[in-house]
């Protein structure tokens, strides 16, 4: 017998589902910070795909539980637990500190659990190099709570020079041609995942 392997995604993608929510996580929380403006660019993007519902996420905006009621898998539900239950996938939006992803989005990630399986999520980190530590680091983290990073992710070398007056980033055409493959390699891993949770047992 002979397998066929499906030309394009539209094999895997279950054309009636409902739209996908993209959970787009601002990860700064510094006074002064950079992430809202490279955050909205990524929501920009995201606005021209069609089936998207964006849920912007901002780590300065909510208050997580104090960590000493943390425990594996769980803790008193947080603020911002039915948001990412909701969210079909997410655009972690990240930059680099000390050679990895900061704390503000560790402490996000370790107080959800069941809200993170099974869904795809890409990287859009930067710093002065790029952000590219911070983004392998975070892969190992994902795939920890069973999620799937796409293989593009974009790291940013110092995009604080490319705010305008406004504060708005202003990248080149190329950097955002690369965030909307990466947005297309995400929306195809959520319509895969979206039909895998619904029909396929997953071995505990
Ligand atoms: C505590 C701290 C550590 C940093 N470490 C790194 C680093 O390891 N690599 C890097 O490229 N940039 C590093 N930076 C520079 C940041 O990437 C840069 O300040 C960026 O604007 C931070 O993002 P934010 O403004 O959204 O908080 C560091 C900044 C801070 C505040």
């Amino acid at each position: 017998m002979t397998t066929q392997t499906p030309q394009n995604s539209e094999h895997f993608v279950n054309p009636t589902r409902s739209p996908t929510r993209v959970a787009v996580v601002c990860a700064s929380v510094r006074d002064g910070r950079v992430c809202p403006s490279i955050a909205d660019w990524v929501v920009t993007t995201l606005e021209h795909t069609s089936g998207v519902e964006i849920d912007v996420i901002d780590l300065a905006q909510i208050t997580l539980p104090d960590d000493s009621q943390l425990y594996p898998g769980g803790g008193p539900e947080s603020e911002v637990a039915a948001r990412i239950d909701a969210a079909g996938a997410f655009v972690f939006v990240t930059p680099e500190y000390n050679h990895s992803y900061p704390a503000s989005l560790k402490r996000l990630i370790d107080w959800h659990y069941s809200e993170w399986k099974l869904k795809p999520a890409s990287i859009v980190a930067y710093g002065v190099q790029g952000g590219y530590s911070a983004i392998e680091h975070l892969r190992g983290v994902l795939a920890e709570l069973n999620m799937v990073t796409t293989r593009r992710c974009l790291g940013l070398p110092a995009p604080w020079l490319s705010l305008d007056d406004a504060d708005r980033y202003v990248p080149g055409e190329s950097v955002t041609e690369r965030l909307k493959l990466s947005l297309a390699e995400l929306d195809w891993w959520a319509g895969v995942l979206t039909d895998a949770r619904a029909d396929r047992s997953f071995p505990n």
